[in-house]
């Protein structure tokens, strides 16, 4: 508690820290290659190199035995077979692949890693890798004047952390989220290095509490882990897109999820009757407002019990599901992985019986408590425990849920250090380890338990889920978002470099509680929020007990009015967000991205805070401040044009851009093109439309859209199932042409043509489809 208070920096307090004694790795005592992997026996360590790819390499430092290789619960693909040379040279060896070209200098063990051009990536100097006698070990690297980081998952503060040290140890945050407050929920150990436009990654794959310090020296940075080994792995770049791709290739990608994921969800902490569910349904109806979701927090439960409902509160969950099916509209409840200590309680009793829970080496059951009182946790990192509360998911599936929520799954505990006991014996699959070691790995485990278990109850559909906690690789079962913000304007500035640098860190699905979470919202914020949560991949309106309500037409008709369009415009917008969908599950690149990524040359993008792209094409700017109607937005090189009105406005120059509280400054590249729909209702049962909205450019601009559709909720994709359009449009003086160069896949969509609208012809510009020029009816043909 002293440590709350002005003691936390008491000039003697210095002096209490005991500095341990760090040990270099030392000389390389021996150097052998066995199979693909390179060791190096050093005088305090040993190192393993293994190339996964010819531009990712693994480096694994042990201080104290061989280097493990089977540790990892993130990476899921294996290494390919990579042509690497080998030289020995006096005082070092080299290995290069047609990527990569390691040094490592031998007296004592240091590495230089650059790329194909000889440019550095990593080097070490004065320090390299080392360890301290408790176990803690250490990786330096040089870091260099032009050094720029991002990533490091869901941290809070601006989007370059350079200057910054982070921790990662999944965190159950509700006191106010400021620039410091660290660690959250998510731990993922893992950053981007942009140096002089060119980009790089590291992967910690190091479960226990890690810390990455980019702030102590002005020439170095460390990343360091209490325990275990250092296995980290480099990602050669060379752009912040191939890093992603990279990173994604090891610890997988976001399955696409069901389109209806990607609607308005609305939420509250707590909805706590059928009635009020059902009045909020209807309420969203009759104002012709869409949603997709409705949440159900914690109140549905039978006393906090998962697995249940609170039968008096919610008499026939089945019949609601079903009547608000009807309505377009899906419920997705909460699932904590606290199970209430009940003798008389189902779960609880499978639990115990079954072996299911975490327990202490000495065979006690460990408990803790949350919202149900004390209750225990099953230990998901047994596939025996995973497999039984995937299988308990049918209580949800069998009445029609299609997606699930989790939370406090970091896990949070309510006690002092607000988790589990760090000496609980986990199973692991056979490998049993402490929560010590697989605390940051809770959240991801019981992610992968719920998705499979849904995947599989749910008979090819889709599944959806949010989660609160993860580790690195989170984004293979869900959705993430940022936990508990308060409606602050502060925080809806902070949600989008937090957004952006968990995209960065391979998890594309992510939003935080438009609105706000805890206190009070009010009408600005709202909307203001709103507009932005139009274009956040996930985007959910979630606030807490005790505050005041947030949903659409909570403030009166004139604030309703503004967050219907936006909400409309996020389903206008949907053929091209769930395009992107598509590729960030091919590709690893995030939806909401921070414009370095499209920019990487740009300096004045480096740590742009308050602007993100939609894909590669579409900046959005929105004011995040109370009052403000005018702000100053940075466009990148390209002609920009305003969404709203067609203004067009020169690139590489920032603009003073008046926008009034019904309006979103959004921008649109000149020369490029935008998938949209009409369909903006739950009630209008109209055929899906599709629409491209091209944007005129003058200076033979080419652009290549790659629109991506499909049933949007079954696997139907993975057998062909899919349409996938690849689309040029060339701008020329006398003509934009739009041309299919290639159409795939076998899935016949509503709509059999796509209306083509050219937004900013020049007079003696004509339209050209498919090589035919067209008057006033241009469409993309999709049946001939
Ligand atoms: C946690 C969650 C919040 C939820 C609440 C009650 O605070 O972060 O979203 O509403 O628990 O379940």
């Amino acid at each position: 508690m002293l440590e709350d208070t002005s003691f936390a920096i008491h000039p003697d307090k210095d002096k209490q820290t005991n500095a341990q004694a760090y040990q270099d790795i030392g000389r390389v005592l021996e150097y052998k290659k066995t199979d693909s992997n390179y060791y190096f026996i050093c005088e305090n360590g040993n190192v393993m190199i293994r190339f996964f790819t010819s531009s990712i390499v693994r480096v694994i430092m042990n201080p104290f035995e061989k280097p493990k290789l089977d540790l990892s619960k993130a990476v899921i693909s294996i290494p390919n077979q990579v042509c690497v040379e080998a030289e020995k040279e006096k005082e070092s060896i080299l290995l290069t692949t047609d990527q990569l070209r390691l040094t490592i200098m031998t007296a004592p063990f240091r590495v230089k890693v650059t790329d194909k051009n000889n440019v550095v990536l990593l080097e070490e100097e004065k320090y390299g890798m080392g360890h301290k006698v408790s176990g803690e070990i250490v990786a330096h690297k040089k870091m260099y004047q032009t050094d720029h980081y991002y990533g490091f998952g869901e941290k809070s503060g601006f989007l370059d952390k350079r200057g910054e040290k982070y921790t990662m140890w999944n965190t159950d945050v509700y006191a106010p989220h400021n620039p410091e407050t660290d660690p959250l929920y998510e731990s993922i150990p893992y950053f981007m290095t942009l140096r002089d436009g060119r980009a790089h990654g590291i992967f910690f794959d190091n479960t226990f509490r890690t810390v990455f310090d980019m702030r102590s020296f002005s020439d170095t940075y460390a990343f360091m882990a209490e325990d275990g080994q250092l296995d980290y792995y480099i990602m050669a770049g060379p752009t912040p897109k191939d890093v992603l791709s990279q990173y994604t290739h090891l610890t997988g990608r976001m399955p696409l999820p069901p389109k209806w994921a990607l609607g308005y969800h609305q939420s509250r902490y707590s909805y706590g009757s059928e009635a009020e569910v059902r009045e909020l349904a209807e309420e969203f109806v009759e104002r012709d407002i869409p949603v997709d979701v409705i949440h159900l927090d914690i109140h549905y439960m039978d006393g906090y019990r998962v697995f249940t409902f609170d039968k008096e509160k919610f008499p026939n969950p089945k019949q609601m599901i079903t009547d608000l099916r009807e309505m377009g509209i899906r419920i997705v409840p909460i699932v904590d992985p606290g199970v209430k200590k009940d003798s008389e309680y189902q779960t609880y009793q499978e639990g115990i019986r079954g072996g299911h829970f975490c327990r202490y080496i000495e065979g006690e059951t460990y408990f803790g408590d949350v919202w149900p009182g004390t209750s225990a946790f099953p230990d998901f990192t047994d596939e025996k425990v995973r497999k039984w509360w995937g299988n308990k998911h049918a209580f949800y599936t069998d009445i029609g849920i299609e997606g699930v929520w989790n939370d406090m799954n970091e896990p949070a505990v309510f006690n002092e250090t607000k988790t589990m006991d760090t000496a609980v014996i986990h199973r692991n699959d056979g490998k049993p380890a402490t929560h010590r070691e697989l605390h940051n790995v809770y959240g991801l485990l019981m992610g992968k338990a719920t998705y499979e278990g849904m995947k599989e109850q749910l008979h090819g559909k889709r599944p959806f889920l949010l989660t609160r906690a993860g580790y690195a690789g989170i984004q293979r079962y869900g959705s993430v978002w940022t936990g508990d913000n308060r409606s602050f304007w502060e925080h809806l500035q902070m949600s989008l470099p937090m957004c952006m640098n968990l995209g960065l860190s391979g998890v594309p699905f992510t939003g935080p509680d438009v609105g706000g979470f805890a206190h009070d919202t009010n009408a600005d914020l709202l909307v203001r929020w709103m507009q932005v949560g139009a274009f956040t991949p996930y985007f959910r309106n979630h606030s807490a007990i005790g505050t005041h309500y947030q949903e659409p037409w909570q403030f009166g008709q004139k604030y309703e009015a503004i967050m219907k369009k936006y909400i409309q415009m996020r389903y206008q917008w949907m053929p091209q967000l769930y395009t992107l969908f598509y590729q960030a599950s091919m590709t690893g690149a995030p939806i909401m991205r921070p414009l370095l990524m499209e920019f990487p040359d740009d300096e004045k993008t480096y740590n742009l805070n308050d602007q993100f792209m939609i894909g590669d094409n579409v900046i959005i700017a929105p004011i995040l401040a109370p009052s403000v109607t005018d702000r100053a937005v940075y466009l990148p090189a390209g002609e920009w044009v305003d969404f709203s009105d067609g203004t067009v406005y020169d690139g590489k120059r920032t603009h003073l851009i008046h926008a009034e509280l019904k309006e979103l400054p959004i921008f649109v590249k000149k020369g490029t093109a935008l998938m949209q729909t009409k369909w903006i209702s739950n009630t209008d049962k109209a055929p899906e439309n599709v629409c491209m909205d091209v944007y005129a450019g003058t200076n033979e601009e080419k652009y290549i859209m790659n629109f991506y559709d499909d049933d949007g909720e079954t696997f139907a994709y993975n057998d062909g199932r899919y349409l996938q359009l690849k689309l040029e449009v060339v701008s020329k003086k006398d003509a934009v042409s739009i041309t299919v160069l290639n159409k795939a896949g076998d899935f016949k969509p509503a709509y059999s043509t796509i209306e083509v609208r050219v937004h900013g012809l020049a007079e003696d510009q004509k339209t050209v489809i498919n090589g035919e020029d067209v008057r006033d009816k241009a469409m993309i043909d999709l049946v001939n």
